[in-house]
C-alpha cells in the first residue's frame, strides 16, 4: 500500500483533525467566493489571469486539445485556457465548491462540473492537459490526487500544477506573510466588510508556510508515473510544476499499452 502524502499536517487553529478540513475549506470557500476576484486583484493587482494563461501556454496547451481544470474555483485558469484554445467547449472545470462554481458560471460558458480532485467523474484517457491552479494544498493526499490525474489523461497527456510555495529567503517569508496574514485581511475587511475573507487569506498563509516541500511534490509526481516531471519558480515563490503520462506503459502482464505501443 502506498503512505498517503496530505500536503499539509492538520491545522489544528482552524479544524481539529483531518476528517474535518474538507468541510471547514469548503465553508471557507463558499464564505468567500463572492469575494475571491477582488481579493485575487488585490493580491497580484491584476496579473493573475494573464500569469495563469501564460502559464498553460508554456506548458503546452495548443487550439484543439481537451483541458480539465481541477479546482477551478471562480475559473480563471479555465477563462485562461478557453481563450488559448478559442473554444470554452473544450475546457472542462470541476470544484466541489457550489459558491465557487456560481462565481465561476457568470464568466465561463463552457462545461462546469462539481466533485473533488481526489475522485474525477470522467473516464480513463480523456483530456489532452489537467490544471490545477493554487489548490494543491486544499487536497486530501497527494498520492490520491496524482494517480487520478495520471488516470484521466491521455498518454503523453500533460499536467500543470500551479502554486505558491515558501519562499527560501527569510525577508521574502517575512515580506510575504506579513502581507498574507496582516496587510490582506484588513484590506480584505475593510473593502468587503466581510470576515471569511479575511479568514480565507490567514488560512492561506498557513497552508504554504506548513506545506510539504516542493521536492516532495516532484517526488510524488515520479512515484506515480509522470515522465518530465520539472518546477519552474517565479519571482521566488510561484511554483510551476509540469509534468507528463508516458506514452507508452507497461501493464502487470509485460506488454506494452499506449500510443506508441502499436
Ligand atoms: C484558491 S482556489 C483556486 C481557484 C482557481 N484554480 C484559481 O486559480 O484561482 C482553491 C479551490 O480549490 C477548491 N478545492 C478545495 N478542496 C478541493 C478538492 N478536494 N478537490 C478539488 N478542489 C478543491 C476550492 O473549492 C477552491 O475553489
Amino acid at each position: 500500500m502506498t503512505e498517503s502524502i496530505p500536503p499539509h499536517p492538520v491545522l489544528e487553529e482552524y479544524y481539529r483533525v483531518k476528517a474535518d478540513r474538507q468541510s471547514f475549506v469548503d465553508e471557507l470557500f463558499d464564505g468567500a467566493a463572492r469575494y475571491y476576484n477582488h481579493i485575487g486583484r488585490m493580491l497580484d493587482l491584476g496579473s493573475g489571469p494573464m500569469y495563469r494563461r501564460q502559464a498553460l501556454q508554456r506548458a503546452g496547451l495548443k487550439p484543439g486539445m481537451r483541458l480539465l481544470d481541477v479546482a477551478t474555483g471562480t475559473g480563471l485558469v479555465a477563462r485562461g485556457g478557453a481563450e488559448v484554445l478559442g473554444d470554452p467547449r473544450r475546457v472542462i472545470g470541476i470544484d466541489p465548491n457550489s459558491g465557487m462554481l456560481r462565481e465561476a458560471r457568470m464568466a465561463l460558458s463552457g462545461p462546469l462540473v462539481r466533485g473533488r480532485a481526489e475522485v474525477l467523474p470522467f473516464r480513463s484517457d480523456s483530456f489532452d492537459m489537467l490544471s490545477m491552479g493554487f489548490a494543491l494544498r486544499h487536497v486530501e493526499d497527494l498520492e490520491i490526487a496524482f494517480d487520478e490525474y495520471r488516470r484521466v489523461l491521455k498518454p503523453g497527456g500533460r499536467l500543470l500544477l500551479l502554486e505558491v510555495s515558501r519562499p527560501t529567503s527569510r525577508i521574502m517569508r517575512w515580506v510575504i506573510r506579513t502581507h498574507f496574514q496582516r496587510v490582506l485581511p484588513w484590506l480584505t475587511r475593510i473593502s468587503t466588510g466581510n470576515d471569511p475573507a479575511g479568514l480565507l487569506m490567514r488560512y492561506y498563509w498557513d497552508t504554504i508556510d506548513r506545506c510539504v516541500p516542493p521536492e516532495t511534490i516532484l517526488d510524488v509526481l515520479r512515484r506515480n508515473g509522470f515522465v518530465d516531471v520539472t518546477r519552474r519558480v517565479y519571482v521566488g515563490f510561484l511554483s510551476e510544476y509540469v509534468a507528463a503520462k508516458p506514452r507508452r506503459s507497461v501493464s502487470a502482464d509485460g506488454e506494452m499499452r499506449g500510443i506508441d505501443a502499436a
